[in-house]
């Protein structure tokens, strides 16, 4: 910040940590949500699921494959089954042994830390559940939960209105010509209902649209950042809180204000 004059109010954005930091440590794991966390995200964001035997664990895909050693679908592979796969070892050697997290323990590592954990839902119909933990460990003034699934926003909001729920949306969003916000404006207003963030794909936003949130007082979250260039025309157009698989190039960079 050393280019601003010395009474000058800047504000880094809001960092949100898309799986801990894909780019430097294996997504969805302890490592990896820990080195976020290390880096000064505002915000983890993790994917919840439920096992065959009901537990909840993390897990971006509906499948194991991608991220760990094993095979399977996470609805049909119990706990230990997959406690059992290694989550760090396609990453890098370095981080061999990684489990995948339980949503519990994701919970209890960072309770009571100075950091909000974002959690979406990820299969539909567990909101449930994930409220139950959430309020079992006691954080739930520290955890946004989000999803896809309308149904599980409004779930979360029902169980408990306390906590701060998103909508994930991702097209739809747009501008007339008069800079009149039209589809997002039905959606605004659903969310506004429940207090919902309105947490819409960065692709899908427009300058109107941002500035439409921002003169509401919206700090939503539009994901995912993954290219330098792209995050830096969307912190200039005013998106205030990038969710981004590069926490690291974030920790000093202005926004406007
Ligand atoms: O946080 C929102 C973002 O994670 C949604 O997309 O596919 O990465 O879960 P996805
Ligand atoms: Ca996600």
């Amino acid at each position: 910040y050393s280019q601003y004059p010395e009474n000058t109010i800047v504000q880094r954005p809001i960092v949100a940590a898309h799986r801990g930091v894909p780019s430097l440590a294996p997504e969805n794991t302890m490592a990896g949500y820990q080195l976020a966390y290390d880096l000064g995200a505002d915000l983890i964001e993790t994917d919840v699921h439920e096992t065959k035997d009901g537990h909840l664990v993390i897990m971006h895909d509906y499948t194991v494959d991608r991220t760990t050693n094993g095979t399977g679908s996470v609805s049909n592979m119990t706990l230990e089954q997959i406690r059992q796969l290694d989550a760090g070892i396609k990453f890098g050697p370095e981080f061999a042994g990684e489990k995948v997290p339980t949503f519990r323990e994701f919970l209890q590592g960072f309770k009571g830390k100075d950091v909000v954990l974002l959690v979406e839902i990820k299969q539909a119909g567990i909101a449930e559940k994930v409220l139950k933990e959430i309020e079992e460990e006691g954080v739930k003034n520290q955890v946004l939960v989000q999803s896809f699934h309308l149904g599980d926003v409004v779930k979360s909001h029902e169980l408990n209105p306390e906590i701060g729920v998103g909508y994930l949306y991702s097209s739809g969003i747009s501008a007339t010509s008069e800079g009149r916000v039209t589809d997002a404006q039905k959606m605004l207003n659903y969310a506004s209902r429940m207090n919902a963030n309105l947490n819409a794909s960065y692709g899908s936003l427009s300058e109107e649209f941002i500035t439409y949130m921002r003169q509401r007082g919206m700090v939503n979250l539009h994901w995912t950042f993954r290219n330098e260039q792209h995050l830096g025309d969307q912190l200039e157009k005013g998106v205030i809180g990038p969710i981004t698989d590069y926490t690291q190039w974030l920790t000093d960079v202005p926004i406007r204000l």
